[in-house]
């Protein structure tokens, strides 16, 4: 397994550009499945879960290829059956459920595990379906759903921690070819719901009130095939943003999209990082001494759990207390501990992490648990006096597109250390 060698002390300085979004491209994809047409997405990330997704579209009986950011996806016939060991590996496949039950009227697929982040359950994506008219079985470790029609039903999405991301682009997914209409109440708000959508109008769907907590689904008699730019990650421009605080450098992020950034930038701001737009360049310095601040994640529009890590990691590096509060899922500070061999004074107490932060932080091997708390190291590394070696870099690989590239271009001292 592959790990990263960050000789930290070196503040961040340059540009950046911000790749496609990861959590925008896996369920459109999916969504190719819903037409026999051929689709196009550019502004793909060249990232393992995208083409993950790939393979598993393959699996279904699609052709795929994918060249300098582009993703051609033609779904001819279509296979009803997930590979049980491609979706098992990947959560974000759950997705594929949606359009499968929307053109065939039916889908298999393996149930999605929890994961270190938590127990991570598809109960309410399997309520739409079932509200849509779906029949939902589970055996033998795989789910099915299949039914005569689907009917358009309004629906309360709503769980334990608010909306569903996934969950809304699956239901939505599965409406467009639903007979009537289909009313969605508690719909994620995610601009990544909303890229989704954007992309299913283009094939003909009628969907309106994305973006808002009630989302309208007209179904159609078929779709067809479409071409679509995805919207850059926001999750990405924000750890970027968040490097150049915590490195003390100056760095400004190219093609983020600030509009849907507004909890983080709001923090930072508070955090006292100055942050400067000029269209779609956001450049990023402390404006002074940083202050402790404290923060909850919530769905969008509130601050993002993809950076409650990263902003840890920040908030380790200030001198006060800050309380992280994580709402959205259960297990999500596996950071915790590794931070903690850098020297962080980090307490959990139920959802909330305690930061006293302020403590000079030194390199230290650490292991990267999931994909945001991999970055949060990574962060953390580059700050930190020393060498900081982070293990198990294909968490790095499934959501930032070439972080060690784009990070040294920014004079980190960062270097990939392959496994003999
Ligand atoms: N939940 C339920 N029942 C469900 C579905 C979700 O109780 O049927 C709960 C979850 O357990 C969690 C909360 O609802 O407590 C929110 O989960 P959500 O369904 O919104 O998460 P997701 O759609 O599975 C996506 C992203 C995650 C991101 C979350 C929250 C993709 C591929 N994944 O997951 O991204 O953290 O939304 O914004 O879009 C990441 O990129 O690192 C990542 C984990």
């Amino acid at each position: 397994m592959d790990s990263l060698l960050i000789k930290g002390g070196v503040p961040l300085h340059g540009e950046v550009t911000i790749s496609g979004a990861k959590n925008a491209v896996l369920p459109i994809m999916a969504a190719t499945l819903l037409t026999s047409e051929p689709c196009v997405i550019h502004r793909v990330p060249n990232l393992s879960d995208v083409k993950f997704m790939g393979r598993i579209l393959e699996s279904l009986g699609a052709r795929v290829s994918f060249e300098d950011g582009t993703v051609r996806v033609q779904v001819r016939k279509l296979r009803g059956v997930g590979a049980y060991n491609l979706i098992r590996k990947m959560r974000g496949s759950v997705c594929i459920m949606g359009p499968l039950l929307g053109r065939l009227k039916e889908a298999t697929v393996s149930l999605p595990g929890g994961c270190i982040i938590g127990a991570r359950p598809i109960n309410l994506h399997l309520k739409g379906f079932a509200a849509l008219g779906a029949k939902v079985t589970i055996e033998s470790g795989y789910v099915r759903v299949s039914a005569r029609r689907l009917r358009g039903r309004e629906m309360f999405l709503g769980g334990r921690a608010g909306s569903t991301v996934l969950g809304t682009a699956n239901v939505m997914m599965a409406a467009t070819l639903a007979e009537g209409v289909t009313i969605i109440e508690s719909a994620a708000c995610e601009p990544e719901v909303v890229d989704l959508a954007n992309f299913l109008n283009a094939m003909g769907a009628k969907i309106t009130g994305v973006g808002s907590p009630t989302v309208t689904v007209t179904g159609v008699k078929e779709l067809h095939g479409a071409e679509h730019e995805v919207i850059p990650d926001r999750i990405e421009a924000a750890t970027y943003a968040i490097a150049a605080a915590a490195t003390n450098g100056e760095v400004t992020i190219l093609g983020a999209r600030a509009d849907h950034m507004h909890a983080v930038l709001d923090k930072l701001h508070e955090a006292g990082v100055k942050v400067e737009r000029r269209g779609s360049a956001l450049t990023v310095r402390r404006g002074g001494r940083l202050k402790s601040v404290d923060v909850t994640t919530l769905p969008y529009a509130g601050f993002p759990t993809d950076v409650q890590a990263q902003m840890m990691t920040l908030m380790a590096l200030t001198p006060g207390i800050s309380i992280i509060t994580e709402r959205i899922f259960e297990s999500r500070f596996m950071h915790v501990s590794e931070l903690a061999r850098l020297g962080a004074d980090i307490e959990i107490e139920g959802p909330s992490a305690i930061v006293k932060g302020g403590r000079p932080l030194s390199g230290a091997p650490v292991m990267a648990s999931d994909l945001r708390a991999s970055a949060a190291l990574v962060i953390a590394g580059l700050a930190a006096r020393g060498t900081t070696q982070v293990n198990r870099v294909y968490h790095l690989d499934r959501g930032y597109e070439n972080i060690d590239c784009k990070l040294r271009r920014l004079g980190a001292r960062i270097e990939r250390v392959k496994e003999s």
